[in-house]
């Protein structure tokens, strides 16, 4: 995690991280139902931010709002400094998005595609074909990247879409359940590079998942969310010390999610 330094008036170095998202009140109304309910919080320089929470909870909602594709009915956010529904675009352009059911023009193929977002992003050159053919070998699809997308198999297309933020190298991805329907092994895979570019490129992601286990392998912090509240948020140590009495214990994420998610 980066941290900015300031000096405080007494010349003490106060330490703070740098925050790559704010939010503060945000909330999604559809009707009389509310989707997502006033929640503040902030995701900081670097760090993997863990989004948990049951179905229905309000994750995608908020990750929608963040990039400026849903409106918020109150409250408001700011995502690399920018307001989503000022620069959507700008937004757009400099983070990654992996999302909960990846649309892909299924007639082209994946060579095809990451050229396509390639020069999207200004890559080009000789440099393009390199950075393509390394995010598509990173993700095992470089045997299979001239065969149509449409012949992809889910956890195909899901590979796919995190070569696309590979290859984009952006500052901040949003990850929208990118584990789901890959087998143990991509799984495994698909962690260790979302872990690698947040360790060696600084990247900040929003993970947002159900894989509690290995959400806590690689997780700086964790979100927790239900029926649109963020009922608490911090590292596992700070959660489990809210939750339970015994300190000298460590506690599995799965049993710290489960204490907060009966008690909600
Ligand atoms: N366009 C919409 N109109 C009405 N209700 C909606 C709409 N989009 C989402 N919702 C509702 O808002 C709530 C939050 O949905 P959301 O997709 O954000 O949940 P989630 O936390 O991402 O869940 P999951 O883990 O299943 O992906 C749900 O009850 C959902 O039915
Ligand atoms: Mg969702």
């Amino acid at each position: 995690m980066v941290k900015e330094n300031s000096r405080t008036e007494s010349g003490e170095v106060e330490v703070k991280e740098k925050k790559i998202i704010e939010i503060n009140g945000l909330t999604k109304r559809y009707n009389d139902f509310i989707a997502v309910d006033h929640i503040t919080f902030s995701v900081f320089e670097g760090e993997i931010f863990g989004f948990l929470g049951p179905n229905g909870a309000g994750k995608t909602t908020t990750i929608l709002m963040l990039l400026g594709l849903s409106e918020p009915t109150e409250g408001w956010a700011k995502v690399l400094g920018m307001d989503p529904l000022k620069e959507p675009l700008k937004i757009k352009r400099m983070t990654g998005y992996l999302q909960e059911n990846m649309g892909f023009y299924r007639d082209l193929n994946a060579f095809q595609m990451l050229d396509f977002i390639a020069e999207l992003n200004g890559i080009t050159g000789e440099d393009k074909d390199r950075r393509i053919n390394e995010a598509l070998r990173s993700v095992g699809l470089l045997e299979r990247a001239k065969k149509k997308i449409e012949t992809y198999s889910r956890g195909m297309r899901q590979r796919l879409g995190i070569a696309e933020i590979l290859l984009k190298a952006p500052k901040l991805a949003f990850l929208d359940e990118p584990t789901l329907g890959l087998d143990p092994d991509a799984t495994n895979k698909m962690l260790g590079l979302i872990e690698s570019l947040s360790r060696k490129n600084g990247m900040t992601v929003v993970l947002s998942t159900h894989m509690l286990d290995q959400a806590q392998k690689i997780c700086d912090r964790f979100g927790i969310m239900i029926n649109g509240r963020m009922i608490a948020r911090g590292t596992i140590e700070e959660l489990a010390g809210e939750k339970f009495n015994i300190d000298n214990k460590t506690y599995t994420l799965e049993e710290v999610y489960m204490k907060y998610f009966k008690e909600a």
